[in-house]
C-alpha cells in the first residue's frame, strides 16, 4: 500500500473511494436563537453540486449526521460522479483537535475503503486551516492508516490472498516537504510498532530468549552504521554476578540472553537508558500462575517491554537523531519450573551485592530488571527509563489501557508526559510512596522482592529504585495493561498493540 500527499483536491481526483472529513458545529447554548453553522463548508457545498449533484448533504439531512468524532456516513456515487464512493467522517469539536483526532479519522477511513473494496482512496481532511504544522498532521494521518491495516495473519492456516485491495492512499490538498517527511517519520515508526505488536504476539514457544536475541541482531546488522549490539550469554551474566536476574532464569531449558543494543549517532551530547522487561513467558515458578483467571496462558505478553524496546531501537536506527547515544537493554528469560527451580525463601545477590529475599517467585520482573538497571546505571547515562508488563496491580488501578509511570525527576516525567501526549497513548504518574517500601523488609536479606497486596505497583517501583545509584534520572513504567487488547478500536487492533513503542521514539527524539 503506498501513501502519498498531493496538490488534487476532490474535484479533480478520480478514483473509488473518497474521505471528507468535516468538524461538528455546535449551536451556541447562551443564544437559542441562533440556528447552527452548516457542516459543510462553502467549498464542500459548491463540491457538493458540482459533482455530487448534493449527495453530501443529503447525507447529513437523511441520517442526521452531526459530524460528531468517531461517526460516519457514506454513499454510493456510481453514475453521479468519478468517484465510486463517498465518506462523510465526523471530527468532532473543532477546537479539541489533535493528532489523535487524525490518527483516528484517518484509520476509519482506510477501514471503510478496505471494507468497500476500494483500490483507491483520496483523503479530503481540513488539517491545514486548524493544524499549521504540517509534519505533525500528516504524520498523524499516515501512522493512522499503516496502523489500522496492520494484521498479523502469521499464525493461520489459511493466508486469505483478498485480504485488503486498498493500493494506493492519496492525501489531498497539500505536497510540501513537510507533508512528504511527516509519511516518512510515520512509516519509520510504524515499522517498530508492528515489530513489537509481532513479537508480543508471537507465543512463547516462538518468542524464546534466543529469538529475542536474534531480533535485535537483525537491527543491529540492518542498521549497522549506527547500531551495535552486545548479547551476555550466562557465564558472561555470572561474571558480572546478577544473581538475580539469573536466579530467575534457573529452572528453564533455554539459556537466558541479556541483550545490550546501542544507537551511536556522529555527535553525541546526552545518553539515555531503555531497560524493557524480557520475561518471554512468566509460569509464576513455584509460586505458580494456578486456576481459572490466573491468566497463565496470556503470560508470552510478559516480553511486552522488551518488544516495544526493540521497536523503538529499529524506528530510531531509521530516523538516525543527531546528538543523543541511546542504550536498549533487556535482561531476556523465562520464568519456569524444574527441579532446579527457585524456592521461595531463597536469597539472591544481585550485581550492586544487595541481597533479596525471593518471597514471591512469581515477583520475577523486578528481579531481572534489578540486574538491568546496575548494568545500565554504570554506563554514565543522563536518564534511565525501564518499561515492564509488571504488575496486575496496576491494571486493578488504572484500567487496561493506560499504564502508570513513577519518576524520581519531575524534568524526565514532564518529557514522558508530552512524548505519550503527542503519541495519543495514555500515562498516569504515580507516587513512589517511600513509607512503603517498610512492607518489603526483611529479617534475613536486605529486602524482600514483594509487599503485600495493597499498592501493589508502589512496592514494585520502589524495589527496582533500589538498583539505581549514579544516574540523575529515572523512571519506570508499568505497562501491564495496555501491550496487548482483545478487541480492535481506533487505529489498534487485536493483539499485541505495540505500547508505548511511539512514546519511546518522542521521549527519545525530545529528549
Ligand atoms: N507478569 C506479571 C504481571 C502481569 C500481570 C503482566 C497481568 C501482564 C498481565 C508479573 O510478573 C507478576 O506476576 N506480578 C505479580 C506480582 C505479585 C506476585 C507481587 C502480580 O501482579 O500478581
Ligand atoms: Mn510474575
Ligand atoms: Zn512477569
Amino acid at each position: 500500500m503506498q501513501i502519498y500527499t498531493s496538490v488534487s483536491n476532490v474535484s479533480n481526483w478520480v478514483g473509488d473511494g473518497c474521505a471528507i472529513a468535516i468538524f461538528s458545529n455546535k449551536t451556541d447554548k447562551t443564544d437559542k436563537t441562533d440556528s447552527p453553522e452548516p457542516l459543510l463548508t462553502p467549498e464542500l457545498i459548491a463540491l457538493d453540486q458540482q459533482i455530487f449533484a448534493g449527495t453530501l448533504q443529503e447525507l447529513i439531512t437523511e441520517n442526521e449526521f452531526k459530524a460528531e468524532s468517531d461517526s460516519n456516513v457514506s454513499s454510493r456515487l456510481a453514475g453521479v460522479s468519478p468517484i465510486r464512493k463517498v465518506l462523510l467522517l465526523g471530527l468532532g469539536d473543532r477546537t479539541k483537535v489533535t493528532a489523535e483526532t487524525w490518527r483516528k479519522a484517518a484509520a476509519a477511513a482506510a477501514k471503510w475503503a478496505e471494507q468497500n473494496k476500494c483500490k483507491t482512496l483520496a483523503l479530503a481532511f481540513p488539517f491545514t486551516e486548524i493544524n499549521k504544522d504540517e509534519f505533525v498532521g500528516i504524520q498523524a494521518i499516515a501512522e493512522g492508516i499503516i496502523l489500522s491495516s496492520h494484521k498479523d495473519k502469521r499464525f493461520k492456516s489459511e493466508q486469505k490472498a483478498n485480504g485488503s485491495k486498498l493500493e494506493k492512499i492519496e492525501i489531498l490538498g497539500t505536497d510540501s516537504e513537510a507533508a512528504k517527511a511527516g509519511i516518512l517519520q510515520a512509516q519509520k515508526i510504524c515499522s517498530g510498532v508492528i515489530l513489537a505488536r509481532e513479537l508480543v504476539s508471537a507465543p512463547a514457544n516462538i518468542i524464546t530468549p534466543e529469538a529475542l536475541a536474534k531480533s535485535a541482531q537483525a537491527i543491529a546488522d540492518n542498521y549497522s552504521t549506527c547500531m551495535s549490539l552486545e548479547v551476555l550469554e550466562k557465564a558472561d551474566c555470572e561474571a558480572l554476578g546478577m544473581g538475580a536476574f539469573l536466579g530467575v532464569s534457573q529452572a528453564s531449558d533455554l539459556p537466558p540472553k541479556f541483550i545490550h543494543l546501542t544507537y551511536r549517532p556522529q555527535t553525541v551530547t546526552k545518553k539515555l537508558g531503555i531497560i524493557g522487561k524480557g520475561v518471554t513467558f512468566d509460569s509464576g515458578g513455584l509460586n505458580i500462575k494456578s486456576g481459572a483467571g490466573s491468566g497463565i496462558e496470556m503470560m508470552k505478553v510478559d516480553m511486552g517491554g522488551a518488544a516495544a524496546m526493540l521497536g523503538a531501537a529499529r524506528a530510531i536506527a531509521q530516523i538516525q537523531p543527531e546528538g543523543i547515544e541511546v542504550h536498549f537493554i533487556s535482561a531476556v528469560c523465562e520464568n519456569m519450573i524444574n527441579g532446579n527451580a527457585m524456592h521461595p525463601g531463597d536469597i539472591l545477590t544481585a550485581s550492586n551485592g544487595k541481597t533479596i529475599e525471593v518471597n514471591n517467585t512469581d515477583a520475577e520482573g523486578r528481579l531481572t530488571l534489578a540486574d538491568a538497571l546496575v548494568f545500565a546505571d554504570k554506563l554514565g547515562l543522563d536518564a534511565i527509563v525501564d518499561l515492564a508488563t509488571l504488575t496486575g496491580a496496576i491494571i486493578v488501578s488504572l484500567g487496561s489501557t493506560m499504564a502508570g509511570y513513577w519518576s524520581n525527576s519531575d524534568e524526565l516525567a514532564a518529557k514522558i508526559e508530552d512524548a505519550a501526549n503527542h503519541a495519543g497513548e495514555k500515562f498516569w504518574r504515580m507516587p513512589l510512596e517511600e513509607s512503603y517500601f517498610d512492607k518489603m523488609k526483611s529479617v534475613v536479606a536486605d529486602f524482600k522482592n514483594t509487599g503485600s497486596r495493597e499498592g501493589g505497583s508502589i512496592t514494585a517501583a520502589l524495589f527496582l529504585k533500589q538498583f539505581v545509584d549514579k544516574t540523575p534520572a529515572w523512571a519506570h513504567l508499568d505497562v501491564a495493561g495496555p501491550v496487548w487488547t482483545d478487541k480492535e478500536s481506533g487505529y489498534t487492533n487485536a493483539g499485541g498493540t505495540g505500547y508505548p513503542v511511539r512514546t519511546l521514539v518522542n521521549l527519545i527524539l525530545n529528549f
